[in-house]
């Protein structure tokens, strides 16, 4: 059992200030004792809002005071891993923003930490606890979807306000649609849920991964109307990332599934579009962020080709969505039915609840991190499979990162 409360630290004060609902909640539990960020505005914040927190501007010194157990962080995509790394040898818990790497290398480096220190690690991938998606994960396991076939995951966002800050300059977000070259970039949002109901590292995993991008008008378009057509990001050549990214996942068990990534496009938001597909029940996100998920399950939902044919001879008629809310009473997650309203006041529709909740059972010895480093590095995979894809025009291979578990 870990010192209780546990000190919790946080690196990168912006992102990581979206925990508070979640920290208030499990105050007995863990206690925020320290902050890094290089922004004094930030830390001066912080210092506000948690009176006698230990404020620092260098995460190596964060790491060499003992000013905390365990870390989230939440700095820009291209640190998690070496500071995830860092922390891990330092002998602290590691509560790791997604993704949690961007290349293979950085992905074994992450593997070997946990593997040398045995300190707990767990990618924060928030989504995979939203209410629908736990309720579809319960009625997976209590098998009304049959065999799983197909899935979709998109995260269509149009994030390109954040790439300038309101001086012009560029964000690391910036950077990165300029450098990283075309790709899906922001894997695990969409995946993480998918992953989760195919059971990925469990009885499937990840095979190959297929990749085509769009090319980057939108983000163009956009700095040309911002500061004119003389900007060098008004042309779509300046720009590496394209504007809308698709990727084919074909699972070792022969299933498939479809990503989308979409950071620039116009287009209203919704970040968690999602389709389930098994041989006796469809799950299906609506494309409009106020519309309620559907669902529909042969035997239970009107109408019907199979039921159809079981029940009048050859004979089918038509089928209709339902509401999955319908069937919240038969499966709503136990995890939804008992933390509903904390979940609920909590950011990113409950997931920061519950991630920090597991990540304290996981460093407590309650149950195993529910998003260990062997799922988080095959997740984040995709950016540079689907990065390689690119350049190959081929279907690229997945390495198989639970060969390495003890
Ligand atoms: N899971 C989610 O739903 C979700 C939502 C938003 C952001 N994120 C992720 O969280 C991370 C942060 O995103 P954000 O929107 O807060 O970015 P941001 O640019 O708004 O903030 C990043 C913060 O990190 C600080 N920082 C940068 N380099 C640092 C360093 N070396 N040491 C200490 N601090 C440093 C910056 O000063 C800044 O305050 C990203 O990886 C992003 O993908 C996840």
């Amino acid at each position: 059992m870990a010192r209780q409360p546990l000190r919790l630290g946080v690196v990168g004060g912006r992102r990581g200030g979206s925990f508070t609902v979640a920290l208030e909640h499990l105050r007995k539990r863990v206690r925020l004792t320290a902050i890094c960020d290089l922004s004094d505005e930030v830390i001066g914040q912080w210092k506000q809002a948690h009176p006698g927190i230990a404020a620092f501007k260098d995460f190596s010194q964060m790491l060499a005071a003992d000013a905390c157990d365990a870390v989230i962080i939440a700095t820009p995509m291209s640190l998690h891993a070496k500071q995830s790394v860092a922390a891990m040898r330092a002998g602290k818990h590691v509560l790791s923003e997604v993704t949690a790497c961007v290349t293979h290398a950085e992905a074994m480096s992450l593997v070997r930490a946990v593997r040398d220190t045995g300190v707990t690690y767990m990618m924060a991938e928030n989504y995979t606890y939203m209410r629908p998606h736990m309720m579809v994960l319960n009625m997976v396991r209590k098998g009304v979807f049959g065999d799983l076939t197909y899935a979709e995951g998109m995260y269509l966002h149009d994030c390109r306000s954040l790439v300038y800050l309101p001086d012009g300059t560029m964000t690391w977000r910036g950077d990165a649609r300029r450098d990283m070259p075309s790709c899906n970039c922001y894997p695990t949002h969409s995946l993480g849920p998918v992953a989760q109901w195919m059971g990925i590292n469990k009885e499937d995993r990840i095979a190959t991964v297929y990749s085509a991008s769009a090319p980057p008008l939108a983000i163009a378009a956009y700095t040309r109307d911002r500061f004119g057509p003389k900007h060098p990001g008004a042309k779509p050549g300046y720009w590496s990332l394209g504007d809308s990214n698709s990727v084919i996942v074909r699972t070792k068990l022969g299933r498939v599934i479809y990503l989308r990534f979409d950071a620039n496009s116009v287009r209203p938001h919704h970040a968690a579009v999602h389709e389930l597909q098994g041989t006796s029940a469809v799950f299906r996100t609506q494309v409009d962020v106020r519309d309620e998920p559907l669902v529909w399950i042969d035997g239970r939902s009107p109408g019907g080709e199979a039921r159809g044919r079981r029940k009048r001879g050859n004979v089918s008629y038509p089928s209709a969505w339902e509401k999955l809310s319908k069937y919240a009473a038969d499966f709503e997650h136990p995890r939804w039915k008992k933390h509903m309203a904390t979940a609920l006041k909590a950011g990113h529709g409950g997931g920061d609840f519950f991630e920090l909740e597991d990540f304290i059972d996981a460093i407590d010895g309650r149950a195993p991190s529910p998003i260990d480093v062997y799922d988080a590095v095959a997740w984040s995979s995709v950016t540079w499979l689907s990065e390689k894809s690119e350049k190959t025009g081929r279907a690229e291979r997945a390495y198989d990162y639970t060969a390495h578990r003890g």
